[in-house]
């Protein structure tokens, strides 16, 4: 069976040309703020990249790298005077936080046209209503790929294993909004293989490599994989890749599928702020 590779790297490159054009064309200074408390590894990596496409596309960015012991109160100061500074555009908190630190009361302390992750209550309740501004960058960026392929979701079923407020339940709204019918799966879901089974589309991001085998899809599935692990320095996703790839219709590797989208979409997010003030 003829196999359809989702290549997120191209599709990511296409939209930061883009912006990259449209940046330049503002003919205004872009500023955005990054928060990132303490010393997380995949943080640190994650960071970099969106520093590095940013200033790519001429969006200047400052990061704010604070310590592990900062207390909320500081971080909630942090945020305000951010909110208040006119030259800044965009201000996205880099998760997770130490647990002292209430992230959703910070996240929620973002100005709502500044909230580039899409993670204040405002934001999320214009999801939840079907009006989003901002929208979560990974899940946006997944429906941004499914688009680009032309794969059409409508009465689709589809199977996520992710609860969380990053990617599973914003990409549930998101695909409501698309006619699909949707499943939440998690780590507390009884025979997971019955529902990955049944669905056109099954979006795994858990963190377990291998963790989605062949036997638990469907003939001409289509796979997104949105998981991140390391093994012996690779970087893996949640899908046998191999086996899976024999079965699906479309499949997204990693590297190179879902992670690009989710920078690319923060650009989005940076330029549709910017134009939304001027
Ligand atoms: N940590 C992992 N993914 C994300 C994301 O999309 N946004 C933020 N702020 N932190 C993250």
């Amino acid at each position: 069976m003829k196999i359809m590779i989702i290549d997120g790297k191209k599709v990511s490159k296409e939209i930061v040309e883009e912006y990259k054009e449209k940046f330049n064309k503002l003919n205004k200074e872009v500023n955005f703020a990054i928060i990132w408390i303490g010393e997380d590894n995949a943080s640190e990596i994650y960071v970099k990249n969106k520093i590095k496409k940013c200033e790519y596309v001429g969006i200047k960015t400052k990061l704010y790298h604070l310590e592990e012991t900062i207390s909320e109160e500081e971080v909630l100061e942090l945020i305000d005077e951010l909110n208040k500074d006119s030259k800044v555009h965009g201000i996205l908190l880099q998760s997770p936080v130490p647990q002292h630190i209430d992230i959703i009361k910070c996240f929620n302390k973002i100005d709502y046209k500044k909230d580039i992750d899409g993670f204040s209550n405002k934001s999320v309740g214009n999801l939840y209503l079907g009006r989003p501004f901002h929208i979560s960058c990974t899940p946006k960026g997944i429906v941004r790929l499914l688009d680009y392929y032309q794969i059409d979701l409508n009465g689709l079923n589809v199977c996520i294993i992710n609860r969380s407020n990053i990617v599973g339940k914003p990409l549930f709204h998101l695909l409501l909004e698309r006619n699909a019918t949707i499943t939440m799966c998690h780590s507390k879901t009884k025979n997971l293989k019955e529902h990955t089974k049944m669905a056109d589309i099954v979006i795994s991001a858990v963190g377990k490599p291998k963790f989605i085998t062949a036997d638990m899809i469907k003939d001409k599935a289509i796979v997104i994989d949105v998981g991140i692990s390391r093994i012996a320095g690779k970087v893996v996703g949640d899908v046998d890749f191999e086996n899976v790839s024999k079965k699906a219709s479309y499949i997204t590797p990693v590297p190179g599928g879902v992670g690009p989208m989710t920078i690319a979409m923060i650009l989005e997010n940076i330029y549709n702020a910017v134009k939304e003030e001027i």
